[in-house]
């Protein structure tokens, strides 16, 4: 048996992919590179440069590797990005999954797990999100996931197939080990935005909006620490393999911190002041995400061992600064 792993080049799937050989598990890691890096990939794993939604590809890797789980990293991921490139979201998102889902199906991989998100959620209240709330996305990126969810619950229903689908909230953070981490100097993530300041490479953090209707005006994320997201893959996977019915869970803490916080946390990891300028809001951006994570505590038993945002932030500051200057 062997897991597939879609984006495996990239900054979670890359994590994922050590998590799986740190279990002893086979991993065959696929990823177009457009965006990942074939560096990260850790050096017992298979790695395939090709395209998630190539299907011939697929049903192939599935058949020479015995692959009996696939989980689905690749797709696009920047929330304003989406709102000017919709067409490009939902070809690489919802598109690639639905031919990634029909290799699935045709070549017998019953096992699915797919990166799903917190803005499926329309985030205009601090009220924790539980998965029976209406969804509600206000980004195509959210829709383009959202559309996903439903291609699996459709096919869950239709063929010899179950899933998973983890909705993460903000993920960050590094491999404890410094194996690897977030590495494109072109990401647009708040803590690692942040990293790339503190350590003198930009010069200061835009602040995206302060008049949200929030304690200080900005915006409120729950971020996860990478290592506990690999882990609630790793329960999901044995979840499905021993029968468990398919879902969708969140992946998040359940507590919110708001920008302002954010560069709280890093000023104290440093003990220097970071530069920031206030800017405009940012297209597509909900003020609150903040998860229920009761049912995925309940269902996979998910106990997260990183949930401490200073920790997070030191975790991130501490990849960023083994990393080359860009
Ligand atoms: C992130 C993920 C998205 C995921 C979602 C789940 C990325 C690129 N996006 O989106 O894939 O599905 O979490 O909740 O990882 N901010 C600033 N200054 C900056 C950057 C961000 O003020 O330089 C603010 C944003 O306006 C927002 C918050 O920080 O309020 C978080 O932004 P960001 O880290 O970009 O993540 P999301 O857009 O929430």
């Amino acid at each position: 048996m062997a897991v597939l792993v879609t984006g495996g080049a990239g900054y979670i799937g890359s994590h994922m992919v050590f998590g799986l050989v740190d279990r002893g598990e086979k991993v065959v890691a696929l990823d177009n590179l457009s965006t990942g890096n074939r560096g990260l990939v850790a050096e017992s794993a298979d790695f395939i440069e090709g395209d998630a939604g190539d299907r011939e590809l697929v049903c192939r890797l599935v058949a020479e590797h015995a692959i009996d789980a696939i989980i689905h990293f690749a797709g696009s991921i920047i929330v304003p990005e989406s709102v000017e490139q919709p067409l490009a979201y939902y070809a690489n998102n919802t598109v690639v999954a639905r031919n990634l889902i029909e290799a699935a199906v045709r070549s017998g991989v019953r096992n699915f797990i797919f990166s799903s998100t917190a803005t499926v959620y329309a985030g205009e209240s601090d009220k924790l999100l539980s998965e029976d709330l209406p969804a509600g996305p206000i980004s195509p990126y959210g829709r383009s996931k959202l559309m996903t969810e439903w291609m699996l619950e459709d096919s869950a229903r239709a063929y010899d197939f179950r899933y998973v689908a983890l909705r993460y909230f903000n993920v960050a953070g590094a491999d404890p080990k410094g194996r690897t981490g977030q590495s494109s100097p072109r990401a647009t993530h708040l803590i690692k935005r942040a990293c790339q300041v503190a350590l003198g490479r930009v010069p200061h953090l835009d602040v995206f909006g302060r008049d949200y209707p929030t304690p200080d005006g900005t915006g409120v994320r729950d971020y996860i620490h990478v290592s506990d997201l690999v882990a609630a893959h790793a329960l999901a996977l044995g979840y499905l393999r021993d029968g468990g019915a398919a879902g969708v869970m969140n992946c998040g803490y359940g507590r919110g911190s708001s920008v302002r916080e954010v560069i709280a946390a890093m000023e104290r990891v440093t003990g220097r002041t970071l530069p920031v300028k206030e800017s405009p809001r940012r297209a597509g951006d909900p003020p609150w995400l903040i998860a229920d994570s009761r049912l995925i505590r309940a269902t996979l038993n998910w106990r997260p061992a990183h949930d401490d945002l200073d920790n997070i932030v030191r975790s991130a500051l501490a990849w960023e600064s083994k990393l080359n200057s860009p």
